[in-house]
């Protein structure tokens, strides 16, 4: 395809995509701080920000679950749309709800560590969760939950598609990747999820209780790094 071809094409898709979003008109264009580690430029990064919004329109003050009933806010996700990593955890915990941020808390900040020694900031990763409202008392998410609040946190995974998803845990693991495999079975590897590589990792909780497996999550991490520089 020559560039005028590719350029119209681009469009194309570009308009079809508004159209599914309920657009009658193209919207003008909003400058975007790109991440260094972006893999997947998007002809119109408006695209993402666009596609995101109307999701997150849609989940609007959800109701759809009983944790609807318990929660101060709910978390929808955060970071740059165009992220290289996206990491995805359980759920938001005490901190999180109040601050209707992902991993603010304790767990939170082991994270940010991690992410600081990958050479990267918080505010060049996305971070969402599995369950957008917090469980009462930090309990599991039951499966009823994650099935009503799953096709969230997988349009949001769709729309960034970053180089390297990472779950955090157990149940983000097993819920994306379908299985009941343990998370001590299944870490430090990586998946196909609907085309991105997924690198399920230990929850930076259980970090907090087992410290003695971070050098396993950071050989994760390292792997996760590798696969960003397309090695
Ligand atoms: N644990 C999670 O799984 N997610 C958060 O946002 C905070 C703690």
């Amino acid at each position: 395809m020559n560039n005028r071809a590719k350029i119209i094409d681009g469009l194309k898709k570009a308009m079809e995509f508004y159209r599914e979003l309920g657009f009658e008109y193209l919207p003008a264009k909003i400058e975007q701080k790109r991440s260094p580690l972006t893999p997947d430029p998007c002809p119109l990064p408006l695209n993402k920000d666009i596609a995101l919004q109307a999701l997150r329109d849609e989940i609007g003050d959800c109701t759809r679950c009983k944790l609807s009933r318990k929660r101060t806010n709910l978390v929808f996700g955060e970071g740059p749309h165009d992220a290289g990593i996206m990491f995805i955890g359980e759920g938001p915990g005490r901190d999180e709800d109040i601050q209707a941020r992902p991993f603010v808390g304790e767990a939170g900040k082991l994270l940010t560590n991690l992410i600081v020694k990958l050479g990267l900031t918080r505010e060049e990763v996305y971070i969402a969760n599995i369950v957008k409202c917090r469980p009462p008392n930090n309990r599991e998410p039951d499966e009823e939950e994650i099935a009503t609040c799953m096709p969230f946190v997988e349009r949001q995974a769709e729309i960034i598609k970053p180089g390297v998803i990472v779950s955090l845990g157990r149940i983000s693991a097993q819920s994306l990747l379908g299985t009941r495999i343990s998370i001590s079975k299944i870490r430090g590897r990586f998946f196909d999820y609907k085309g991105i590589p997924l690198m399920p990792t230990f929850h930076p909780a259980y970090l907090l209780r087992n410290p003695k497996d971070k050098w396993l999550t950071w050989d994760d991490m390292k792997k996760v790094l590798e696969k960003l520089k397309g090695n």
